[in-house]
């Protein structure tokens, strides 16, 4: 028997990707389809449940996204959500209004009241926060339907015909302000579609590399490999699928923190690939003398990295394809598209049209960051390097903040080194999203021995953050703060204080510059 599926049905809703992922971590194998997929289609695929994603769209507008309503008569379990279960409730004969009652039109948090003798409500709590997001209501539900959750302001928040296996859910049990949204999710798939949670990350790894491999044939392949967790996951995934047809170009621009060349370098130099260190040091720091406006160090950098790449791949001659380790949380914030440019983020991984190639591959398209660990993790990447924190493209070019010269790196880089060591020692390096030392410009004055001082302020920042859009300082340990400060001081030539940032952002930044 083949491997069990979930088809999710994408009517345009923000968490499409949100949901798959939430099945995927139920051990389901999960693919997302467009709602116009053709029936025929997804008969074949033969799934063991389908899921009707929200939208922004009014099931009764015109040219609002439909389905085929034969889809329920597949005899196959459907859990729809939000818009996903107006439509349904629309099509199987409800009625689905403009909520006339501010109360009935839910945004944000709300409490809800389940029925748990519903098998998608089973063994929850009778009542929860649940996340919603919708402007229309169902005002009649469709016939042999019952109602199965409510709350304060709306009386149908969920239906249900458990007979044929139809579960509808106007908010998003995917999102994490669902309580026990997961749960549902779960309840859904084993107990009504009867899932055996026959999938895996291994399973995903094995699917992924078979793809690429049928892709690149004999062909070539090259990747700019930052050291980061997503290129290097990329790169060890596509070393499994082409081993020695892959060029893995890692630009050392020099602004790498310490010891992560050569960290980058050795995790590499063990998988059959061509792996090629680009060292520039000198190239980028003469670019950069005497820079010291953040977005143009960020120009600087981004194409100072591009003319190395294609020196590089000139010499390793014509290349097929391009890969490029996106994940998904890159993929939403691209689509973004207006929003006001705060910093330019030059990811340097991130490569446009500059090699001639046919095609560019993203194996880590549809993963969100956890995932892309776990598969790195699959793949044997060493922990050290998957489980680390995100750094910059630029690297430390936006850490030292105003000029940038090597002496100042060298004190960035062993204070920073000195900070992450102690963090590590203290377990805190699970518990934060980022951290990280900044040289300020600040210079002043202290006594040492007995003698005056005239040194650098380095600066700690450390961070907690969901999505890195917002971020809270985080609140380590005064005693480990103080181990920090002393061993800097002391063993950090030209350092006689460190500060502690305690801004939030918004309004600051994670990145000082
Ligand atoms: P900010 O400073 O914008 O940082 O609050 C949010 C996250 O983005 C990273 N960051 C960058 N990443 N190129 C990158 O690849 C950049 O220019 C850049 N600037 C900031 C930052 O480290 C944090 O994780």
């Amino acid at each position: 028997m083949g491997r069990q599926t979930v088809i999710v049905l994408d009517f345009g809703g923000q968490y499409n990707q949100l949901i798959a992922r939430r099945v995927r971590e139920c051990g389901v194998y999960c693919e997302v389809k467009s709602c116009k997929t053709p029936l025929a289609e997804l008969k074949a695929a033969a799934p063991i449940g389908l899921i009707f994603t929200g939208g922004p769209n009014s099931v009764y507008a015109e040219g609002s996204p439909q389905i085929d309503p034969a889809v329920f008569s597949l005899g196959v379990p459907i859990l729809g959500i939000c818009y996903g279960c107006q439509l349904m409730a629309h099509i199987l004969g409800g009625e689905v209004t403009a909520a006339q009652k501010d109360t009935a039109r839910e945004y944000g948090k709300t409490d809800t009241f389940y029925d748990t003798d519903c098998a998608l409500f089973h063994g929850l709590p009778k009542k929860g926060v649940s996340w919603m997001s919708h402007g229309d209501y169902m005002a009649q539900i469709p016939p042999g339907f019952v109602l199965t959750a409510r709350s304060a302001g709306c009386p149908t928040v969920g239906i249900a015909d458990e007979r044929r296996g139809f579960y509808g859910v106007q908010f998003h049990p995917e999102v994490n302000h669902t309580e026990s949204g997961l749960q549902m999710i779960r309840n859904f798939l084993y107990d009504v579609c009867g899932a055996t949670g026959d999938w895996s990350m291994g399973d995903y790894k094995k699917t992924a590399i078979q793809a690429v491999r049928e892709k690149v044939g004999d062909g070539k392949v090259l990747l700019a490999l930052s050291g980061g967790v997503d290129s290097s996951v990329a790169a060890a995934l596509v070393a499994e699928a082409v081993g020695s047809q892959l060029t893995c170009v890692f630009v050392d621009h020099g602004l790498m923190r310490l010891h992560e060349g050569d960290e980058v370098e050795a995790a590499f130099s063990k998988w059959d690939v061509n792996f090629v260190r680009a060292n520039a040091k000198e190239l980028f720091l003469s670019k950069l003398a005497g820079v010291t406006e953040p977005e143009q160090k960020r120009k600087i950098i981004g194409e100072e990295f591009i003319r190395v790449f294609e020196r590089e791949a000139k010499k390793i001659g014509r290349v097929d394809y391009l890969v490029q380790g996106t994940i998904y949380p890159d993929v939403i914030e691209s689509g973004l598209g207006d929003a006001a440019v705060i910093k330019s983020h030059h990811n340097v991984g991130g490569l446009p049209d500059y090699v001639d190639f046919r095609e560019i591959i993203e194996p880590l398209r549809l993963l969100f960051k956890d995932e892309v660990r776990q598969l790195g993790r699959e793949l044997g990447l060493p922990e050290y390097l998957v489980s680390r924190q995100p750094f910059p493209g630029p690297g430390l070019a936006i850490r030292v903040i105003g000029d940038i010269t090597e002496e100042k790196l060298e004190i960035l880089r062993l204070a920073d080194f000195i900070f992450r060591e102690e963090m590590a020692r203290a377990g805190e390096d699970k518990r934060l999203d980022q951290y990280f030392a900044v040289l300020t410009n600040l210079r002043s004055v202290g006594v040492m021995g007995d003698g005056r001082t005239y040194d650098y302020a380095i600066a700690l920042r450390a961070v907690t953050t969901a999505d890195f859009m917002t971020a809270d300082w985080a609140h380590i340990p005064y005693e480990l703060l103080d181990k920090v400060s002393n061993r800097i001081v002391n063993e950090v030539p030209h350092v006689n204080r460190v500060l502690y940032d305690i801004t939030s952002k918004p309004p600051a930044t994670v990145e000082f510059e």
